[in-house]
């Protein structure tokens, strides 16, 4: 028999700092969706290769990391959890080493086709806000909506820097704001699936919105479409 119920899609993705983590979260969160931060994953590629010391350039290293790497995300008293092969890494992928080295490791082309694999895996018969780059233009073309966030470099920094310190972790603001430049430049000019807003995705700049306006934006966009 033709299973009726339909599982949807909603695909977020924008520039790092522009909020669509918070915003992906607390839509999950308000209406009872499964949420997807697919950055986590790279997140945690990264890691697994500075702790065993293999480099960007190691293909064999890096082929060897996707084959016994095991990613889980929880969500343990309202609090989203990543664990890489049983560790919690949940502070650790949030650290400069990694914030140095993700984006690159984002374009190594083996490593985006495990991701794009394991991510529609994951997403499979479940109602789910997934939130990252390539969501509505290469991982779920065909997703139920596509939303797709920009701000300015220094507001997108500044949110970064405030975020951090509540998380405990010390980056000077500077160091923070070259970063957002850099990792832009990075994912935008990438052989690799590139950023870019998909034909069909709305966009939305956050810059002067504060994340209550955007979620309300989104929310209404988002029920354009589908049963909330
Ligand atoms: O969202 P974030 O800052 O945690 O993402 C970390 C890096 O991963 C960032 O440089 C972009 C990359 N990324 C990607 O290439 N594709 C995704 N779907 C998600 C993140």
């Amino acid at each position: 028999m033709e299973n009726l119920c339909k599982n949807y899609v909603i695909a977020i993705d924008g520039e790092a700092g522009t909020g669509k983590s918070t915003l992906a979260k607390n839509i999950a969160q308000k209406y009872g969706i499964v949420y997807m931060d697919t950055g986590a994953m790279y997140r945690c590629v990264t890691l697994d290769m500075l702790n065993n010391n293999v480099s960007i350039d190691d293909v064999d290293g890096i082929s060897k990391i996707l084959d016994n790497i095991n990613i889980e995300m929880t969500n343990e008293n309202g609090e989203d959890k990543f664990y890489l092969n049983s560790c919690d890494v949940t502070k650790k992928i949030r650290e400069k080493q990694v914030n140095d080295m993700v984006s690159q490791v984002s374009h190594v082309p083996v490593v985006r086709q495990r991701m794009v694999e394991l991510q529609r895996k994951l997403a499979k018969g479940k109602n789910i806000v997934m939130e990252g780059r390539d969501i509505g233009t290469n991982v779920f073309p065909n997703a139920d909506v596509k939303i797709y966030l920009v701000a300015s470099a220094e507001e997108r920094a500044k949110r970064r820097f405030l975020q951090n310190k509540e998380k405990g972790i010390d980056i000077p603001f500077d160091e923070i704001y070259k970063n957002v430049v850099f990792r832009d430049n990075n994912d935008k000019n990438s052989n690799v699936a590139p950023l870019k807003k998909a034909e069909d995705a709305y966009e939305i700049d956050t810059t002067n919105y504060t994340l209550e306006e955007v979620e309300n934006l989104v929310v209404s966009k988002i029920k354009e479409k589908i049963e909330l």
